[in-house]
């Protein structure tokens, strides 16, 4: 069997991603939430997983370096990167969304609008597809604050339970898409692993039934 790389994304679902692959009989020892390390190897060494920051996964499997990543379907989506997707692991359930100040920044008012995203690529398209020009800003964080101190319109961002928009005051004007976190697969890598990254895939899905 060939030997895989695996690229996982640090951060909110890692942990859940961690027993989805305990459940599959896929452990890693010496993992534990404190290390600081970011390179681990499975029980009989035939998985290597690189731990790195989400937006950074769709690159190395894009770019070959690793060939299976497990990321959300936003930087999936804001990478637009050229890779198989091929199972939904159904964690980090959430969705995209357009929000604002209400009634200030109503989008229905075709203005030339300024959208503060981490996520300008998905915010340009949704409005592109809907014939609105829009300005985009791109934030790496806290985007909620952008149009309450008038840095933007709106926001295209992240929805889980609605806190951050409710306790921010702002108002969802639309919803974009549901997400979640995403297998992905180097191209390449499928065609010449095909053996090894079929049984992971196969292991994964049996844990989620
Ligand atoms: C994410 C996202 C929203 C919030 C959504 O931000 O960008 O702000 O979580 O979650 P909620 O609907 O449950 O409130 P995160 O906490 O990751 O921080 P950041 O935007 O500053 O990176
Ligand atoms: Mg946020």
């Amino acid at each position: 069997m060939d030997y895989i790389t695996l690229a996982l994304a640090k951060g909110r679902t890692a942990k859940d991603t961690f027993k989805l692959l305990e459940t599959a009989g896929i452990y890693f020892n010496d993992f534990h939430e404190k290390s600081r390390k970011l390179v681990f190897y499975n029980d009989d060494q035939s998985l290597k997983l690189i731990f790195v920051k989400a937006v950074d996964v769709p690159t190395y499997v894009e770019k070959g370096a690793a060939d299976i990543g497990i990321v959300g379907k936003d930087n999936i989506l804001e990478a637009q990167a050229d890779v198989y997707e091929m199972l939904d692991l159904k964690l980090g359930k959430c969705k995209f969304v357009v929000a604002g100040k209400y009634p200030e920044s109503d989008p229905e008012k075709k203005r030339n609008l300024t959208i503060a995203s981490k996520y300008p690529t998905i915010a340009k398209k949704h409005f592109e597809k809907k014939g609105t020009s829009i300005e985009t800003v791109k934030l790496n964080g806290a985007v909620e604050l952008a149009p309450l101190i008038g840095l933007s319109d709106m926001i295209v961002d992240i929805v889980e339970t609605g806190n951050t928009i409710d306790e921010n005051g702002l108002t969802i004007f639309e919803e974009i898409e549901s997400i979640s976190t995403r297998l992905i697969v180097n191209k390449a890598s499928f065609a010449t692993k095909s053996a090894s990254i079929n049984l992971f895939i196969n292991n994964l899905k049996s844990a989620l039934e």
